[in-house]
């Protein structure tokens, strides 16, 4: 069964960020020049996904206003001769069909995807998280999404990580069953390097079953009062094989304020307009700090 919907969880504080985002969406900072949600809204677009429902919350409507129509400024481009972007503009909001779902309380990211339940119905669906930028030769969620039509069965996407990254991602214990599938025997969420499984950590990449909605409303609580999507996955584990997939490509986690920088330098280094200028400038900064 074909992969049509997807899910961006995008109703967090994005305390990561602060100040930045004391008023503005995470999502909305600009890596170059598009938001950083519109990296992963492409991705999807890229690998067939055709409607998306972007979880959001208060003070985040700008999300909304940019992947609808614009009149006022197309018809001021129109008139300013300014083409390229007028045709720019007008291709975002026919990407896909947008949805946006509030979550009204920070419950956590198995509850933010528990909001898009009524959206998902009895489909196998995509989650992709915007904080994650993946430079991939297939895009990355393509690449879990065609696991998905051959086993049948939940993806998630992995990535080696080193101790720092135990204490920040979800962990799997892993049974491999080729060179890039693994299945899941079980997970722990950011267990620290002595309790961690494995170093292969979860990335912001997921295909679901529709079961996930049932064992998300079974999931307790954790520590923090917030509903993981890791423990909710762990009782999938129970009822059916969930399987990780290690992606082929490069990953840069945008929500940190150095990923974000080195998101913004690699991606300018490959824009011909950018490539050789900024280069150029790189290397002139670092002849000065030899
Ligand atoms: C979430 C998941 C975690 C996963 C990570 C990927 O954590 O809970 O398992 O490894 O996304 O980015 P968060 O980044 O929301 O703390």
């Amino acid at each position: 069964m074909k992969i049509r919907k997807a899910v961006i969880p995008a109703a967090g504080f994005g305390t990561r960020f602060l100040p930045a985002t004391k008023s503005q969406p995470k999502e909305m900072l600009p890596v170059i020049d598009k938001p950083l949600i519109q990296y992963c809204v492409e991705e999807a677009v890229q690998a067939g996904i055709e409607s998306i429902a972007v979880i959001t919350s208060r003070g985040k409507s700008s999300m909304e206003d940019y992947f609808d129509r614009s009149p006022e400024l197309e018809q001021f481009l129109k008139e300013k001769k300014k083409l390229d972007f007028l045709q720019e503009v007008r291709e975002i909001s026919k990407m896909a069909e947008f949805v946006f779902i509030r979550q009204k309380q920070a419950l956590g990211l198995g509850h933010a995807i528990l909001m898009a339940e009524g959206y998902v119905g009895q489909e196998p669906f995509a989650v992709l998280l915007p904080d994650d930028i993946f430079d991939c030769p297939r895009p990355c969620i393509q690449q879990l999404t065609d696991a998905f039509l051959e086993f049948k069965a939940s993806f998630l996407v992995l990535g080696r990580v080193d101790e720092e990254g135990t204490k920040k991602y979800g962990i799997v214990k892993p049974k491999q069953v080729s060179e890039r599938v693994f299945q899941v025997e079980d997970m722990i969420e950011k267990p620290g390097p002595e309790k961690a499984f494995s170093d292969l950590g979860i990335l912001g990449r997921y295909v679901f079953t529709p079961e996930i909605f049932e064992a998300i409303k079974k999931t307790a609580p954790d520590k923090k009062g917030e509903i993981q999507i890791t423990d909710a996955i762990k009782l999938i584990l129970e009822i059916q094989p969930v399987y990780g997939y290690l992606f082929e490509g490069i990953r840069y986690d945008a929500g940190d304020k150095f990923g974000f920088l080195q998101a913004t330098i690699e991606l300018a280094l490959k824009r011909p307009e950018f490539s050789q200028k900024l280069r150029k400038h790189l290397e002139s900064l670092l002849s000065l700090t030899e």
